[in-house]
Order: C-alpha cells, then structure tokens, then sequence
C-alpha cells in the first residue's frame, strides 16, 4: 500500500530534479574536468547551483543537456582528463580556445557527435589530430590552430563533409598536404607548420597566404613544383638553381647570348616597374593630400583621453577610413608562443582599467577585458628607442620562456603611445606581502616561503642571464610576483633599459642599485647579481632597502646589515617575525653570507647568478635531508650556531 506511494514520491522527486535543471550525469563530468584541471578563480562553479547556471555551460530550452560549453582564456592549465568532456555528448559547442591546454588532444572527443564547432586553438596541444576527430561528421568549424600538434594532416579529415573552416596554422604538421575536398570549406588554412610537396588541385583555390611559412610547399597557389623550382623560389626570377641546371648542357656562347638576352629583358622589365611604381606613388601621394585637408587623418594614439588613461579615442582608427599605412600602425602586436590571447587594441582600449602603480619607467594598470580576460598594461613614458629597434627588442623578449619569468604578451608602439601587455597575477608581489600591514594581523611569511620564493626569483634570473643572455636591470622585491604556489614565483620588469638608452631612470630602483652604476649607469649581469643580494638581504631582515627606519638617512640595507654584523650582533639582523621558527638560524646564517657575497662592492667579487642559486639550493637540500631535527630543539650544535659565528663581512 505506502510501496506504490513511496515510488511514485521518489519518481517525482527524481523529475522535479530534472525540471529545475539538473542534467545530472553532465554535470558530474564537468565537475570532474574542472576539479582537475586548474583554471581561473572567476569560473567558480557551485556544485549546489544547476550547471545549467555556470560560467560558460548553456543548455538546451528544457535544462535536459548541455549543449554549449565555452571557456575562453580562463586560465585552464595542463592536460584535458580523459572520460570527462567525453561524456556531455549533446555538446553542439566546444570552445576552450586561448588557455594552457597541453597534451594530446583527447580520443573521446570523437563521441560528440553532435559537435557543430570545435574551438581549441591557442592552446599547447601535442601530438596528431587524432582519428576520433573524423567521426563528427556534423562538425562545420575545426580550430586547432596556435597549438604544438605534429604528424601528419590526416586524409579522414574528408570525413567532416560539412566543414566550412578548417584551421591547422602555426602548428608542427609535417609531411605532404592530403587532397582534402569538401565542397563546403570556405576558410582554409594551414600556414606555419611544416608541410612539403605539392599542394592538392582541391586545395588551390585558396589564397597563398593560406600556405605561407612552410617548409617546402609548392604548386598552385604558390610557385610551381617544376624542376627549375625544386622549392618555392622566394624571388620570382632569380632563382640560380635553375639556371646552373640548364646551363650544363649548354655550349658558352649559347650562355652567353641568353645571358645577354636576358639582361636586356630584366632591365626592360625593370624599367616597366620603375614607371608603374612612380605613376601610384603620385597618385597616393594625391590621395593622401586631399584626406589631410578632409582632416580625417587627424592622428592620436590611444590615451589621449579619459581619466585613467586608457579608455580613448579608438573610433579615429577604425571609423577614419584608415588604409594599411594607418591599420598596421595602430595594431597590437603579440609576441612569443601564441601568445594564449585572443583580444585587440580595440578590446584593450574599452576594457575598464585602474591604475596599479605608478614607476619611473611609466605606469601600469589592470585591464578587464569585456571578455572577462585580465591583463596588466604597462604605458612606457621617455622611451627613446626607434620604432626598429623597440620590436626588435619586444620580439627577443617575446622569446624569453621560464616558469620563473613573467612573459611579454603583446606590445604596441605609435609615436605617442608605448604599451606592453603582460599577464595579471592576482597574488600580487613580494614586497606588498612583506612590509604590507606589518603587526596588523596579518599571517607573516614564513621561513620557508622566502627561501622558495628567493629561489624562483633567482631561477628566473639565472635562465635571463644564462640562456636568454639578458641584464634583468630592475631586481627588487616588488618586481617579484607571485603565485598560488610560491615556486612559481616569477620576476617581472625585465631587461626594459635598452628602451630608454643612456638617459635610462635608473635612480629608479636606489636602494637595489649596485655602486657602480650610479656611474656607468649601465646594469651589468653582476649588477643584477647585487639587487639579488639586497632582495635577499630584505628577505632575511624584513627591511625594504632604504627605507627611514635603517638609521641615519642615507644608509642603505648592505651597508646596515654589514654594519650590524661587524659588531657581531648578527641575530640583531634577523627579522623579527622569523623568531618564532625553530632552529632555522643556521639556515638564515648560511643565507646571509650568500647575500653579503652577492653586495660585494667589487662587481668581480660577487658570484655569478647560477652559483648564487647552486648554493642556496645545497643549502635547502641539506636542511631537508635532516627535517626530523627541524623543529626540535634539542641539538645544541644547532641552536645557538648563530653568535658564535657571524658570516665574513666580504667587503666594507
Ligand atoms: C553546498 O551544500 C552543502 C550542504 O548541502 C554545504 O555544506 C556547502 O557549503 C554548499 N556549498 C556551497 C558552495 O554553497
Ligand atoms: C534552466 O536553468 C536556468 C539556470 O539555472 C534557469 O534560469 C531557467 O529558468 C531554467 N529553465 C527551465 C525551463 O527550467
Ligand atoms: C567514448 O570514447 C571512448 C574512446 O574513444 C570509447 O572507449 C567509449 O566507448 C566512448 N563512450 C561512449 C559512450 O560512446
Ligand atoms: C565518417 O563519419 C560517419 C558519420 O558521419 C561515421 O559514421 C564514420 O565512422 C566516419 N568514418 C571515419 C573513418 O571516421
Ligand atoms: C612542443 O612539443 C615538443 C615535443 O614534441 C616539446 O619539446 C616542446 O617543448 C613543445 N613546445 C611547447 C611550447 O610546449
Ligand atoms: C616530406 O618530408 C618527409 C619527412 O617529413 C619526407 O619523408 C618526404 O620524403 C618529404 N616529401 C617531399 C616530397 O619532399
Ligand atoms: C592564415 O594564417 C596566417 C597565420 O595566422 C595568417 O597570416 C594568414 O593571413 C591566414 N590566411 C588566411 C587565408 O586566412
């Protein structure tokens, strides 16, 4: 009697589930992918909430199945765990475009069949585009571009008959082009990797640039496979191969004759250009004119306008009618891998800013982006550097790539406007965690955490001075930002003197700067190795480099510390707050003596970066072999090591 009853309740419950929106089975698989794969703090999904709710979920009409799942630049990070996007098989949308995605792209997507758009470009994916791909057959958009994928484009591919996009650019494809014919295919490309051999007749309908930057294309729309052009010649024309190819068979006087011949045709040719080139400069020369006295040219670089400095007049570019000269100048240029971003100087130029800091190099802000992307954009102020030598500077350090550095994204030079893009790492920096709200409550940074922070900053140093063979130029602890997990750390603001030559700020970073730059005014490899010491000498006694309370004024944090250790007080250096840890006095010694070699006043007395870091990391290494006497005190030999023997004051 109550059996039926209680049935027909839990059948309810179960539906009323359903009608509020609850595709459970969906849900778990979402929940299972972002609970794994680290992302940024705004994709919160509550798991009380319907995922129908979520960030970047939609559903269909009744909230039975997730049709669209969208996370643009939200910071996702590592591998995409198998059995988990997999599951939402009603998907129509996937888009996880411009995030950190790496390894391979995974097999079970091939179960969404009813997947009509594919986004994952800008991303580290690697390895083939795997088989699975060619079972979505509904599939109309695939953009894999942006990514580290390699092997060959597979021929399955002519299993996606409704394709109307197909972007495979900037990858490591290999081998030849397969003879993909959709009908449907309106967008192609698959420039920058490295394919070779000839281009299939179903593809020439698309224009050359949809092929450029390959290893060895060729045939329509490029140049032609011939023997003469055994590689697309880049001069149409010149090539020599051909002609000492043909030349063999042939008698001198032939060689002659022909050569003859053909100089008369090239200068003929040449002539021709000369005339043609002369007629459109006049005649863009006019055009120009009359726009001037139309007055639509009015230039202004962004920032001309509104209170922070960054929302503008950006409607001068876009709406002016502008031709290439004026579109080229006002673009964003995005350097290293990919960049990870997908937004314009128009996104920049509308995202909502506020000021974070103001320094001598210029100003920087926070931007959201209506997007909900967030970046740091930096406005340099007196920069001296030619518009050449400002992107070849921007295109090196575009290059510099380490976990403990924080990357160039983009960059933007007119002649009033300089901009860098970099990432916004909410932790904000090392000095702001240091001497922020001292004795209010505050959690202090613990031993540990300097060293590991110490280090990374430092491991970023070495990979700037050893491999990208770059002066950082600009070492303090606010440039020292962090990350959820402090090895992460990184150091920002590098190598931005050759901007601004020889009438660099450099009073800039005072308390940080070694002795002889005040001089030369130019930052040296051992020079960084200084501003190194004093971060480390900050580290160890929570004092920022001249800040009043060293004493008289004047005296800067070198001089104090060595100062202090002369009278043999070397426990009175230590930063209060470290008291409260056991037994890490030796450790705080050892560092101290590595600090002080590090502000030696003889730039050859101080150890080279990597050295710096190979000690500091014996230094870890022999602590963490003996962890079990941490935190007891009960080894004499340890304890009271801290008096007894001051480090040697290197230099006076
Ligand atoms: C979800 O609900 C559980 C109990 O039903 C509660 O403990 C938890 O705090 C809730 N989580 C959120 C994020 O609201
Ligand atoms: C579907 O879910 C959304 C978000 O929870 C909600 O706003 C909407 O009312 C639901 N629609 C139906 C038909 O239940
Ligand atoms: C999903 O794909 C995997 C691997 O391609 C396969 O083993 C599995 O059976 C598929 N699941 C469903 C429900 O189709
Ligand atoms: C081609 O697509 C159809 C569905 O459109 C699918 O059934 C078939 O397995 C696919 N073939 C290959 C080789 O993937
Ligand atoms: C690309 O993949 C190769 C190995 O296939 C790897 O060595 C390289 O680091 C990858 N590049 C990036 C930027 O992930
Ligand atoms: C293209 O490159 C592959 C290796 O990536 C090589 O095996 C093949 O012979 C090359 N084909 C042509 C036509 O050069
Ligand atoms: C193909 O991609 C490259 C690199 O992103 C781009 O420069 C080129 O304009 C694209 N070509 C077409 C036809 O879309």
């Amino acid at each position: 009697m109550g059996l039926p009853i209680l049935f027909a309740l839990v059948f309810f419950v179960a539906m009323a589930g359903v009608g509020r929106g609850e595709p459970t089975q969906e849900k778990a698989a979402l929940l299972a992918f972002i609970s794994r794969v680290p992302h940024e703090p705004r994709v919160r999904w509550n798991a009380n909430a319907s995922a129908c709710s979520w960030v970047g979920v939609t559903c269909d009409a009744s909230n039975t199945s997730v049709v669209e799942l969208r996370l643009p630049a939200v910071g996702l990070v590592g591998p995409i765990p198998a059995g988990t996007l997999g599951r939402l098989t009603s998907l129509r949308v996937l888009s996880l475009r411009a995030n950190r995605l790496s390894g391979p792209i995974p097999d079970d997507l091939g179960n969404l069949t009813l997947l009509r758009s594919l986004y994952l470009q800008n991303n580290l994916f690697s390895g083939g585009i795997p088989l699975a791909v060619s079972r979505l057959g509904r599939l109309g958009r695939l953009d894999l571009s942006g990514n580290n994928l390699t092997g060959e484009i597979p021929f399955a591919l002519n299993n996606l008959t409704h394709l109307t996009g197909l972007f495979l650019e900037r990858n490591r494809f290999s081998g030849s082009l397969p003879s993909i014919s959709i009908d449907s295919l309106v967008d192609f490309n698959v420039s920058y990797n490295n394919l070779n051999g000839s281009i299939p007749q179903t593809l020439a309908r698309f224009p050359p640039s949809s092929f450029a930057g390959n290893l060895n294309l060729c045939g329509a729309p490029l140049p032609p496979c011939t023997p003469f052009f055994p590689s697309p010649a880049p001069s149409p024309g010149g090539n020599p191969a051909g002609v000492s190819k043909s030349s063999k068979k042939l008698s001198t006087a032939a060689i002659i004759a022909i050569a003859a011949a053909g100089g008369a045709l090239l200068l003929l040719v040449l002539l021709l250009l000369v005339i043609c080139w002369a007629f459109r400069w006049r005649r863009e020369r006019q055009r120009r004119r009359e726009k001037a006295a139309k007055g639509v040219g009015a230039a202004g670089g962004p920032g001309r306008s509104g209170e922070t400095g960054m929302t503008s007049s950006s409607k001068e570019e876009t709406s002016g009618g502008g031709g290439a000269v004026e579109v080229e100048r006002n673009r964003l240029v995005f350097v290293g891998r990919g960049g990870g971003y997908s937004f314009d100087l128009e996104d920049l130029l509308r995202a909502s800013a506020e000021v974070l800091g103001k320094g001598s190099v210029g100003t920087s802000y926070k931007a959201v982006l209506e997007e909900g992307t967030t970046v740091v954009v930096k406005r340099l102020k007196d920069v001296v550097a030619t518009k050449r030598e400002f992107e070849l500077h921007m295109e090196t350090l575009g290059k510099v790539d380490h976990l403990n550095l924080l990357p160039l994204r983009a960059y933007y030079y007119s002649k009033d406007e300089k901009l860098l893009v970099f990432d916004y790492l909410p932790a904000g920096s090392l000095s702001s965690l240091l001497h922020g709200s001292r004795g209010s409550g505050r959690t202090p940074l613990d031993w540990d955490s300097r060293i590991r922070v110490a280090l990374a900053a430092g491991r970023g140093l070495a990979h700037l001075h050893s491999a990208a063979r770059l002066v950082h130029g600009n070492v303090k602890a606010s440039n020292v930002l962090l990350r959820q997990d402090l090895d992460s750390a990184v150091l920002s603001d590098f190598s931005l003197q050759p901007l601004f030559g020889s009438a660099a700020p450099h009073n800039r970073v005072a308390g940080y700067r070694a002795p002889e730059v005040i001089e030369t005014r130019r930052p040296t490899f051992k020079s960084d190795v200084y501003s190194y010491g004093v971060l480390l000498l900050e580290l160890l006694t929570g004092k920022a480099p001249n800040q009043a309370s060293l004493g008289e004024d004047g005296i800067d944090l070198p001089r104090w510390v060595q100062s202090v250790v002369r009278e043999e007080w070397t426990a009175e250096v230590f930063d209060v707050e470290l008291m409260r840890y056991p037994n890490i006095e030796e450790e705080m010694v050892q560092l101290l003596q590595i600090a002080m070699a590090c502000v030696a006043t003889v730039p050859d007395a101080r150890p080279d970066i990597p050295e710096v870091i190979r000690m500091m990391e014996d230094l870890l290494n022999r602590t963490e072999g003996d962890d079990a006497l941490r935190g007891s005190s009960d080894d004499p030999s340890k304890g009271g090591s801290a008096g007894p023997t001051p480090p040697a004051a290197t230099t006076p």
